[in-house]
C-alpha cells in the first residue's frame, strides 16, 4: 500500500505574519487528517520560521528548488545541505514554473533529483505537459521523456526514492483541473513507463496529482487507484482548504 502525501507548494507567497497564521491553523487541525501525510514547501527565506513553528508537529516541510552545486560562487543559489540544515524532509524539483521561467531542462532536473537525495531529503519531482503538448496528443511522450531522464541518469532504484508530482501545466493555477479519469490515465501511464525499468519501483512510488486541486475535487482525484496524493498551490495557502484536502484522502 502506498501512503498518501499531500504537499503544499506556497510558491512566492506569504509573509512572516501570514505564514504564522497559516501554520497555527494547520497545527490546530492536523489531528483530523488521519489518512494522509501532510507537508508544506515554503519560500527558502522562511524555512527557519517554518522549522521552528512545525518542530514536533505531524506536518513536514520542504523547499521549492535547490542548486545542483554543493557550494561556491553561485550568487543567489541555495544548496541542498543548507536546506537540510533547516530540517526539511522534501525539496520540490522541476516545477513547471522553473522549467518555463528559468529554462530548467530534463537533464538539470535529473541532476537536482540526486542532489536532494544525497543530502538526505526526498525530491518531489514535477513533470507534466503543456496545453499545446496535450492538444498535439503528445502528453505521454512528454511525461515519459521527463521520467526517463532520471532513470537514464541514475537508474530506476534511485527514482524510487523520490516522489513524482504529475502536474498538467494547463491545470496549474487556472482553475481547470484534469478530470479524475484524465489524471488517472496519465498516472497509470507514468507507472507503466517506470515498470519497464523496475516493476517494484513502479508499484511503490508515490505519484501525486497537481493542478487546481482543492477541497471540492480532491476526493474524486484521490480515489483514483494511481493517484497517491496532491501537490497543492493556491489551496494550500488557507489552513481550512488545505486541511480539507487532507481529510478527503
Ligand atoms: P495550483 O498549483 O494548485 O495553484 O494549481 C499547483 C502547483 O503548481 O504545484
Amino acid at each position: 500500500m502506498r501512503n498518501i502525501l499531500i504537499a503544499g507548494n506556497w510558491k512566492m507567497n506569504g509573509s512572516r505574519a501570514s505564514i504564522k497564521e497559516l501554520l497555527d491553523g494547520l497545527k490546530a487541525g492536523i489531528d483530523k487528517v488521519t489518512n494522509a501525510k501532510m507537508a508544506v514547501c515554503a519560500p527558502s527565506i522562511y524555512l527557519a520560521d517554518v522549522a521552528e513553528q512545525l518542530a514536533g508537529s505531524a506536518i513536514s516541510w520542504g523547499a521549492q528548488d535547490v542548486s545542483t552545486e554543493a557550494s561556491g560562487a553561485y550568487t543567489g543559489e541555495i544548496s541542498a545541505s543548507m536546506i537540510k540544515e533547516f530540517g526539511c524532509k522534501y525539496t520540490i524539483i522541476g516545477h513547471s514554473e522553473r522549467r518555463t521561467y528559468h529554462g530548467e531542462t530534463d537533464e538539470l532536473v535529473a541532476k537536482k533529483f540526486a542532489v536532494v537525495l544525497e543530502a538526505g531529503m526526498t525530491p518531489i519531482f514535477c513533470i507534466g505537459e503543456t496545453l499545446e503538448e496535450r492538444e498535439k496528443g503528445i502528453t505521454e511522450e512528454v511525461v515519459a521523456r521527463q521520467v526517463q531522464a532520471v532513470i537514464d541518469m541514475h537508474g530506476a532504484a534511485v527514482l524510487g526514492k523520490g516522489v513524482i508530482a504529475y502536474e498538467p501545466v494547463w491545470a496549474i493555477g487556472t482553475g481547470k483541473t484534469a478530470s479524475p479519469e484524465q489524471a488517472q490515465d496519465v498516472h497509470a501511464f507514468i507507472r507503466s513507463v517506470i515498470a519497464k525499468a523496475d516493476a517494484g519501483v513502479a508499484e511503490n512510488i508515490i505519484i501525486q496529482y497537481g493542478g487546481s486541486m482543492n477541497a471540492g475535487n480532491a476526493k474524486d482525484l484521490l480515489s483514483q487507484p494511481d493517484i497517491d496524493g496532491g501537490l497543492i498551490g493556491g489551496a494550500s495557502l488557507k489552513a481550512p482548504d488545505f486541511l480539507a484536502i487532507g481529510t478527503s484522502a
